[in-house]
C-alpha cells in the first residue's frame, strides 16, 4: 500500500557540490527521503517519485545536484531553492563573526585586493590611454588573477570613435552612462544608459556620441586571455574582420539589450534581469542586471568567474576575511568558488551588473 508523504522533502536550500567520474552513474534523490543525499537509497518505494540518473562526462566534472528537490533543470541545481519559503537567508553583518572582519582599503584606492584573489577596482582613480575619442583603461585582466575574461573602461568622447576589434573573442559591453549609437556587423544600433551590447568574435565595432558628456562604457572580452589592450583596427586589418555579408549563420540579429521589468527573475527579495545571453549568440558568456535591496546576503560561491559592475548605490564587499567599501562605477572580480557576499546601504539599495563566464544562470550559488 503506498504511504503517503508531504513530497519532495526539502533536504537543504543550498545545493551539494561534487565532482563526477568519467562514465559513471549517479541517481539523485527526487523524493528527499533518501538517507544518502542527494544520492538515492531506494527511500522512494511507495511514492510515485523515480530517482535521476546523471553520467559523469569526464573526471572531475563539477556538478550542484539540487537539495530543495525542487528544480525545474533536475537533478542539478536551478537557482530555485532561493524563492521557496525559508530559502533565501540574510546575513547579519553585526555578527559575532562579522564583527571581527576587518576592512581593508577604501573608496580613494584604485585597485583593493581582498583574499583568495578577490579585487574591487575603482576606474575613476586609473589612468586612461587615448585613442581618436576614446580614453579607456583595463580594469580586471590575467594580472589580477582572471583567468575567463578581461575587462575594460572606456569613455567615449563627443563625435565618431576609431574602430574597434573583438579579435577571436565574444564581447558584452555595458552602456553606464550616456547615449549614442554602436556600429556593428553593418548597422547602426542605439544606445541607452544600462543597455547591453553583444559583439560576436572577429567583428569589428565603433560608437557614435554626439552629445558632449562621454558614453561610459564596460567592455568584457570572453576568454579573457592574456589580453591588457584594446584592439583598435589600423588600415592594414580592415580587410580581415567580418561584415555584414560574411556573418556566421548562427549570428543573431539581436545585438543590443535593454531593461525590462517584465523578464526579471526573483531571487529571495532581491531580482535579476538577463541583458545577453545564447539566444543572442554569446557561447557561454552571460550579462544581467541586478538589484540587491538594503542587506547582506550570505556568504556563498559561484562555479562561474565573475566580475560585477556597482551601477547605484553604496555597499560593502564581504569575503570571508576581509571586507571593502564600494561604490557607483567600482568593479568587484571574483574568482571561480570565491567565497563572497556584498551588502547594500541606503534605501533604494544598490544596482549591479554582472558578466559571469562559462556560465548562464547568475541564481545559482552554492
Ligand atoms: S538546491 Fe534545489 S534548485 Fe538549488
Amino acid at each position: 500500500m503506498s504511504q503517503k508523504y508531504d513530497l519532495p522533502k526539502i533536504c537543504g536550500f543550498v545545493p551539494s557540490y561534487h565532482e563526477l567520474k568519467a562514465n559513471k552513474r549517479y541517481l539523485w534523490c527526487s523524493c528527499g527521503l533518501s538517507k544518502t543525499a542527494p544520492f538515492c537509497d531506494g527511500s522512494q518505494a511507495g511514492t510515485s517519485f523515480k530517482p535521476v540518473m546523471v553520467k559523469g562526462q569526464c573526471d572531475g566534472q563539477e556538478a550542484l545536484f539540487c537539495e530543495c528537490k525542487h528544480t525545474k533543470t533536475p537533478p542539478f541545481c536551478d537557482g530555485t531553492h532561493a524563492n521557496l519559503e525559508g530559502g533565501y537567508q540574510q546575513d547579519d553583518p553585526e555578527s559575532p563573526v562579522n564583527a571581527k572582519i576587518q576592512q581593508v582599503g577604501n573608496v580613494d584606492d584604485a585597485l583593493t585586493k581582498l583574499d583568495n584573489g578577490c579585487v574591487v577596482v575603482r576606474p575613476n582613480r586609473l589612468d586612461k590611454k587615448q585613442e581618436g575619442t576614446i580614453r579607456w583603461c583595463p580594469l580586471v585582466t590575467h594580472l589580477e588573477g582572471a583567468e575567463h575574461q578581461t575587462q575594460f573602461y572606456a569613455e567615449v568622447g563627443q563625435g565618431q570613435s576609431p574602430q574597434l576589434l573583438a579579435k577571436d573573442v565574444e564581447m558584452v559591453i555595458f552602456v553606464f552612462e550616456g547615449s549614442g549609437s554602436i556600429a556593428l556587423a553593418g548597422k547602426s544600433y542605439n544606445l541607452l544608459p544600462s543597455s547591453g551590447v553583444y559583439v560576436g568574435a572577429n567583428e569589428s565595432f565603433s560608437f557614435d556620441n554626439p552629445d558632449e558628456a562621454p558614453l561610459k562604457l564596460y567592455i568584457t572580452r570572453c576568454p579573457g586571455g592574456e589580453a591588457t589592450s584594446l584592439v583598435f583596427l589600423d588600415d592594414r586589418e580592415k580587410g580581415s574582420i567580418k561584415t555584414a555579408d560574411d556573418q556566421d549563420e548562427k549570428a543573431s540579429e539581436k545585438r543590443v539589450a535593454v531593461l525590462d521589468e517584465n523578464v526579471r527573475n526573483a531571487m529571495g527579495d532581491r531580482f535579476w534581469q538577463i541583458l545577453v545571453d545564447e539566444s543572442y549568440g554569446a557561447d557561454m558568456i552571460t550579462q544581467f542586471v541586478g538589484h540587491i535591496p538594503p542587506s547582506k546576503a550570505m556568504p556563498h560561491r559561484h562555479l562561474y568567474e565573475e566580475t560585477l559592475i556597482f551601477k547605484s548605490g553604496q555597499g560593502m564587499v564581504w569575503t570571508l576575511n576581509q571586507k571593502t567599501p564600494v561604490g557607483p562605477g567600482d568593479v568587484l572580480f571574483l574568482p571561480r568558488k570565491q567565497w563572497h557576499s556584498v551588502q547594500s546601504f541606503g534605501p533604494d539599495g544598490m544596482m549591479v551588473v554582472g558578466v559571469i563566464y562559462p556560465g548562464n544562470n547568475p541564481g545559482i550559488n552554492y
